[in-house]
């Protein structure tokens, strides 16, 4: 991990800082107005740290919308989501709403604040789910994060809102210090689908042949794969809590 860095946002109009707020490419106009935006915030300053990397600069995530650093606000930390300039969506406000109703069920990171080019919520300090479990191989602790997981799968989809990239979740969970799952991203959620966090998620971490789903299964041993599919289907033609039981029995044993 390359070494962090913590810039006064005054500073950060100076390359390559300037780009990683304006990535993939600032211009004066552009990096001016996205500093006074994140003044309007509060933000203090930044702190480029993490796995991930963006010109050369650590970060602690990099998608196709947004690129997350830590912020400032005063004392407090928190993460600030960044929108890209190249980004297929105008705003970051129904990221946030989203987030705001995932809240409500006690469900992602916690929503700060909101403008169009920056998103403020709680910093989850952990790791991915994929690297959590190559360190991660204690079958109690294991059943009792990913039972977690899908808790917090069904109460999202007991509200309709469906997050839309959990067959994505590799970079979508993030286990905290405090062996908490979060889920992330709710860029592409959406109330208007039918919900299927329950069966992305059973799909990406149990029946899939994916890496996680083989880690998975390397801790509980072979999976009846048939009979998860088949309590999934159950459960999908009506979602109610009995069903939930019988996946996770299913899944988790
Ligand atoms: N609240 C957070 N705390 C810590 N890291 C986060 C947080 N939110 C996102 N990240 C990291 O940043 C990455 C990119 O964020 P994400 O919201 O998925 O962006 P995109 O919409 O561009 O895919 C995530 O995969 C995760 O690793
Ligand atoms: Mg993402």
């Amino acid at each position: 991990m390359k070494a962090p860095v913590k810039v006064l946002t005054e500073k950060l109009k100076i390359e390559p800082y300037a780009s990683v707020l304006c990535y993939p490419k600032a211009s004066k106009t552009e990096i001016e107005s996205r500093l006074e935006e994140l003044r309007e915030h509060g933000v203090t300053a930044v702190e480029f740290a993490g796995e991930a990397s963006v010109f050369n600069v650590p970060v602690l995530g990099k998608g196709f919308v947004g690129i997350v650093v830590i912020a400032y606000l005063g004392e407090e930390r928190a993460a600030l989501k960044i929108r890209r300039l190249d980004a297929d969506r105008l705003g970051l406000e129904h990221e946030a709403q989203m987030l705001a109703k995932a809240n409500s069920m006690q469900i992602g990171p916690r929503l700060i604040g909101v403008s169009r080019n920056f998103l403020l919520m709680q910093l989850i300090q952990g790791c991915l789910l994929p690297s959590w479990l190559d360190s991660h191989k204690d079958k109690g602790q294991v059943h009792h994060v990913l039972g977690e997981v899908l808790e917090q799968c069904w109460r999202l989809d007991s509200i309709n809102l469906d997050h839309g990239e959990l067959s994505k979740a590799p970079k979508h969970i993030i286990i905290s210090k405090k062996q908490e799952p979060f889920l992330v991203d709710f860029e592409t959620a959406s109330v208007n689908r039918k919900p299927a966090n329950v069966t992305s998620m059973c799909q990406f971490l149990f029946t899939s042949h994916g890496v996680v789903a083989k880690s998975v299964a390397k801790v509980f041993g072979e999976i009846n794969r048939a009979e998860i599919v088949d309590m999934l289907r159950r459960y999908k033609s009506e979602r109610k809590r009995e069903n939930f039981e019988d996946v996770l029995q299913a899944c988790l044993g």
